[in-house]
C-alpha cells in the first residue's frame, strides 16, 4: 500500500499537470496519432461496440485527456472501425465513457495495404529490428514482397498526415501535433511536406527502443536514411532513456553525414530544421491503479489467485512476446528448483500471459515453446500434490493486478523493452515488499535500478541466483528496497512523462513566437 504523504505527492503533481494544460491549450489545438486508437470497434449480433483500445501506449497516452480532450487519429484496424468510418460519412466519431471522451478520426486504407504496413513491416521488421530480435544470419530477409510493403508503410502514413492536415487546418487553435511510435515514420516529414499552420509544434514519441548503428545496418541503406531524415523534421523527439538517445544520436552520425549533430545539447539540425532530443520515461496512472487495486473485482480475483500460490510465489505478467524473454524466465526457475531442491513444493510460479500479435508466426511458435518447457517443469518437478508453474492465459487486466499484489518476487527480465511498465505497477500494487528482479534490458532499469535486482536477461544461472537472492532475502531489505521503488513511480509518474513534454512544447512556442517577426 501506497503510504499517505506518496498519494498527497501525485495528488500535488496532478494539479501541477492541470495548470500547466490549461495554460498550454488556452491557445492551441492538441492532435494526437497513432496507429491503434484509444477505441476500437466490434461488429457483434449487437450491433457495433466500442471497447478500449488495448496495451501500453494507449493506456498511457489516454491519460492525456484527464487534463485536455484531444482529437485522436487512429488507423481503422477491423470491420468494426471502418463500418464506423462508413457510418460516420468522414466526419470525427464522439466517444465518451465515465472516464474519458475523444473525437476520434480514423484512418482507413485498403485491407492489404494496411496488412503489408502492419503485418510485414511494422510489427515483423521494425519492432524485431528495435527489439534485437533477427536471427542475423538467417532474417530478416528484405525481398521483393517487403519492398512493396515498404510503399504500402509509407502509403498509410501519408493517409495519416492527410487526415491530420485537414484537421490541423480545421484547427480553431494552432495545433500540437503528438505522433506516437514507430507505424508513423514517415508522419514528420509528410506533415512539413503539406504544410502546418503557423506556430504549430510537431512532437514525436518512440514507445520501443532505438538500437544503435550497427543493428540498424540490418535495414537496407535507403530505408534507415528514410526514417533518419523523417525523425529529424520533428519539433520535439522522445525516448524512453538516455540509452536509446544516445543510440539515435550515433545512428544519424552514422548513416546521416550531411545532419550537424549536437552532442551536448542533444539536438540534430538537417536542411536548416531542427530537431530537439529529449527523454520522457513513460509511467502508470498511479491514482487510477490504486483505486483499481482496491476494488471489489481485483479482491475477488485476488482469494481465486491464492489458489495457486505457494509458500513463496514469483510471478510473471507479459504479452507473450518473444522480446519478454519468458522461456528463459522458466528456465531460471528450472534450475532454481533442480540446483536447491529445497524449493520443491515451496516456491510456485505464476504467470500471467496474454496473448499477442498470433498472425506472426513466431509469436505463435513462441506460444508453443513456452507450453512445452512449462509442461517439462511440471512433469519433471510436479507431483500428485503440488505443480510448480501455474500457467494463467488471457487478457484480463484486473486479474494481473491481483496477481501483482501477490508475489514475494517479480520477474521481468525482458531481452530489450522501450519500459515496461508491469515494472511500475508491480511495485506500487504489491502487498508484501516483494523484491522486483529487473533485466538491464529493460528501460526501467534506469529508473529502478537501485532497488531492484539487476539480471542479464541471458544469464539463466545469475537469474536463478538473483531468485534466490530475492527468495532468502530479510524482510528488513524487503521492506526497504519495495518502499524505495514505490517513491520512485509515484515521483516520475505518468503524470510527470505528461507534465515534462507539455513544459518542452510550451518552451519551444515560446522560443518560436519571440522569433517570429
Ligand atoms: C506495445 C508497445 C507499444 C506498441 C504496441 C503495439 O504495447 O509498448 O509501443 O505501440 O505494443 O501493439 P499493437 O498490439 O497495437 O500492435
Amino acid at each position: 500500500m501506497l503510504d499517505t504523504s506518496l498519494i498527497a505527492l501525485v495528488e500535488t503533481q496532478a494539479e501541477r499537470l492541470e495548470r500547466l494544460s490549461a495554460e498550454l491549450f488556452e491557445h492551441h489545438t492538441l492532435l494526437v496519432a497513432s496507429n491503434r486508437g484509444p477505441v476500437e470497434y466490434q461488429v457483434s449480433d449487437r450491433g457495433i461496440e466500442g471497447q478500449r483500445g488495448a496495451g501500453g501506449l494507449v493506456t498511457a497516452v489516454s491519460a492525456i485527456n484527464r487534463y485536455v480532450s484531444p482529437r485522436w487519429v487512429a488507423a481503422a484496424m477491423g470491420d468494426g472501425d471502418r463500418q464506423m468510418v462508413s457510418n460516420a460519412g468522414g466526419v470525427a466519431i464522439h466517444w465518451e465513457n465515465e472516464s474519458s471522451q475523444f473525437d476520434l478520426r480514423f484512418v482507413t486504407v485498403e485491407k492489404d495495404v494496411y496488412n503489408a504496413y502492419y503485418n510485414t513491416i511494422s510489427n515483423p521488421l521494425l519492432w524485431f529490428l528495435q527489439h534485437y530480435m533477427w536471427d542475423a544470419p538467417r532474417t530478416p530477409v528484405i525481398d521483393r514482397q517487403v519492398w512493396e510493403a515498404w510503399d504500402a508503410y509509407k502509403q498509410v502514413n501519408a493517409a495519416f498526415a492527410d487526415i491530420l492536415c485537414h484537421e490541423a487546418a480545421l484547427a480553431p487553435n494552432a495545433p500540437i501535433v503528438m505522433l506516437h511510435d514507430y507505424h508513423l515514420y514517415f508522419c514528420p516529414q509528410m506533415l512539413r511536406q503539406r504544410g502546418l499552420p503557423p506556430g504549430s509544434c510537431v512532437t514525436f514519441f518512440l514507445h520501443i527502443p532505438w538500437p544503435g548503428p550497427d543493428y540498424w545496418a540490418l535495414l537496407p541503406h535507403p530505408m534507415r536514411r528514410e526514417i533518419l531524415t523523417s525523425l529529424s523534421q520533428c519539433d520535439i523527439l522522445g525516448f524512453q532513456t538516455q540509452r536509446f538517445l544516445r543510440n539515435f544520436l550515433n545512428t544519424c552520425l552514422a548513416y546521416l553525414p550531411e545532419a550537424h549533430i549536437d552532442y551536448a545539447q542533444q539536438c540534430i539540425t538537417l536542411d536548416g530544421h531542427t530537431v530537439q532530443l529529449k527523454t520522457y520515461p513513460i509511467s502508470i496512472d498511479v491514482r487510477g491503479l490504486m483505486a483499481l487495486a482496491n476494488s471489489d473485482e481485483v479482491r475477488s480475483y485476488r482469494q481465486r489467485l491464492r489458489a495457486y500460490t505457494g509458500d513463496q510465489t514469483i510471478v510473471r505478467i507479459d504479452r507473450v512476446e518473444p522480446s519478454k524473454n519468458i522461456v528463459r524466465g522458466f528456465q531460471a526457475y528450472e534450475q532454481l528448483l533442480e540446483t536447491y531442491p529445497e524449493y520443491r513444493g515451496r516456491v510456485k510460479f505464476v504467470a500471467i500471459l496474454v496473448p499477442s500479435r498470433l498472425g506472426v508466426e513466431e509469436y505463435q511458435r513462441y506460444m508453443e515453446e513456452i507450453m512445452v518447457v512449462a509442461g517439462w517443469i511440471n512433469t519433471r518437478y510436479g507431483s500428485d500434490e503440488w505443480q510448480p508453474v501455474e500457467l494463467v492465459v488471457g487478457d484480463n487486466y484486473g486479474r494481473a493486478v491481483a496477481a501483482m499484489q501477490l508475489y514475494d518476487v517479480l520477474m521481468v527480465n525482458p531481452i530489450i523493452d522501450g519500459m515496461n511498465l508491469v515494472a511500475k505497477e508491480g511495485v506500487t500494487v504489491n502487498e508484501k515488499s516483494g523484491v522486483l528482479v529487473l533485466s538491464e534490458g529493460a528501460g526501467a532499469a534506469e529508473q529502478l535500478s537501485d532497488h531492484a535486482l539487476i539480471v542479464s536477461p541471458s544469464d539463466i544461472i545469475g537469474t536463478m541466483e538473483a531468485l534466490r537472492t530475492a527468495l532468502e532475502m530479510p524482510i528488513t531489505e524487503r521492506h526497504a528496497r519495495a518502499t524505495a521503488l514505490q517513491g520512485q513511480v509515484a515521483r516520475e509518474d505518468l503524470s510527470m512523462w505528461l507534465a515534462h513534454q507539455f513544459h518542452d512544447i510550451k518552451q519551444f512556442l515560446q522560443a518560436g513566437a519571440e522569433h517570429s517577426p
